[in-house]
């Protein structure tokens, strides 16, 4: 039994601060994540991402294993520093030619490269002038993302403003766990709504510079859900969802925040000023959806963990069904455009056993039943046109260092060794089967 369209995206995602390294080579600027991850008591036994998988200096290899994998399409972003140390124009050549060159072997490999703007390392210099507190970073966001389709846009059809709003507000400006690691809610609500508004400025800006390109946001998202279906539960959940998506899914796609929401945040709401909510609600050609877990809810609490139910190494709850649920629910309640699954998959524990390999069952599993949820999905009748599995091979995980493996692709980090997991190895056929088994 196979549904997926013909010309369904089977992808595999990553993201420059995680995978590249070279933090400081060839004219690159610092960024907010080599500031943070250098500050003693950031992250977990010390790591950064200085070095990471050195993607930088192996993306030939790189390449050859997408290859080996038969990807169809790969979602990378750009590290905005490296092209613009300081935020701004001149651009530095060099870090140009780095992403240049690994678009040109892409599409030499029939890979389709999707490209993210902002992957979260925003130039450390801006930063300095207040980064997304200023409203003034979004104009200087836009500014660069035209710079980048100028550069790119002759050969990358699909542009993503930002990866996860959401995580850049909250876990970088109320939560402090992520860059630029500060802590009010307030302030993160301003910098949400500074990022939505540099997603509508990009958006403009990026079809000014060329068109007709594909612009798209991906978002985290996952449905609140309730234990007993109380109706307390069911508030709570509600809560989650327009906290955590409506928040960003009703200006995107409705030009508005939700009403109640907005009322019960009172005096720490953002300073909208006019014309903004149109200007975030640009025409979206595809919506890009993380989802690694769902939200439960016992009572009014999240709820505790479940006997007999599997947990990933983060501790997020292995919950397939939920993603269709999710699929069901966006596309009931907004006017989505096409939506690929922009990133998901699971850190586990993994081991390189006596025969050299690494017997992952329990990643099989998990994207196994997340891609069997897509399929119903699609079945149901989401518009799903792609699947990029988190991550093409382990890398920096962000505070939590390089203690959490997602990848498809095990990395010896002492050696920069990479090895297929059986994981790859599954999804390889999933790819030539186009679905799974
Ligand atoms: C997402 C991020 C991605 C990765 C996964 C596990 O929130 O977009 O970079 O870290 O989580």
């Amino acid at each position: 039994m196979n549904s997926f369209p013909q010309d369904f995206w089977w992808g595999a995602a990553t993201a420059a601060y995680q995978f590249e390294g070279a933090w400081n080579e060839d004219g690159k600027g610092e960024s907010i994540w080599d500031r943070f991850s250098h500050t003693p008591g950031k992250i977990e036994n010390g790591d950064t991402g200085d070095v990471a998988c050195d993607h930088y200096h192996r993306w030939r290899e790189d390449i050859e294993l997408m290859k080996y994998y038969g990807l169809k399409a790969y979602r990378f972003s750009i590290n905005w520093p490296r092209v613009m140390p300081t935020g701004r124009g001149p651009i530095n050549q060099a870090g140009l030619d780095f992403y240049s060159r690994l678009i040109d072997a892409l599409c030499a490999a029939d890979i389709e490269p999707f490209i993210t703007l902002y992957h979260w390392d925003l130039p450390q210099a801006l930063q300095a002038e207040g980064g997304w507190s200023q409203r003034a970073t979004a104009q200087v966001f836009a500014d660069y993302s035209a710079a980048m389709v100028d550069r790119f846009g002759d050969r990358v059809q699909y542009w993503t403003t930002f990866n996860e709003p959401w995580v850049i507000a909250f876990l970088g400006y109320r939560d402090g766990q992520h860059a630029p690691g500060d802590r009010s809610e307030k302030l993160a609500l301003q910098v949400a709504h500074h990022v939505l508004v540099a997603h509508g400025l990009a958006a403009q800006a990026l079809r000014a510079a060329r068109s007709p390109i594909d612009v798209g946001i991906v978002l985290n998202l996952s449905s609140g859900e309730t234990l007993h279906d109380t109706p307390i539960e069911r508030a709570a959940a509600d809560r989650e969802w327009q906290m955590n998506a409506r928040w960003f899914l009703d200006p995107l796609f409705r030009a508005q925040y939700p009403a109640a929401m907005w009322n019960a945040y009172g005096s720490i709401v953002p300073i909208v000023q006019p014309g903004d909510l149109e200007l975030i609600a640009q025409p979206l050609d595809y919506l890009g959806v993380n989802y690694y877990t769902r939200t439960l809810y016992d009572g009014d609490r999240h709820a505790a963990r479940q006997p007999g139910t599997e947990y990933t190494e983060m501790g997020w709850v292995v919950h397939a069904p939920g993603l269709r649920r999710l699929l069901n629910k966006l596309h009931a309640e907004y006017p989505v455009p096409p939506i690929v699954i922009a990133e998901n998959g699971a850190a586990f524990k993994d081991e390189v056993s006596a025969d050299g390999r690494i017997h992952d069952p329990r990643r099989v599993n998990y994207l196994r039943e997340h891609i069997t949820q897509v399929q119903h999905a699609i079945d149901d009748g989401v518009p799903v046109r792609g699947y990029f599995v988190w991550s093409l091979m382990d890398n920096f995980e962000w505070s939590y260092g390089y203690s959490k493996r997602f990848g498809i692709t095990y990395v010896d980090y002492a050696t920069q060794r990479r090895i297929v997991k059986d994981s790859g190895e599954w999804y390889r056929q999933v790819i030539v089967r186009n679905g799974v088994d």
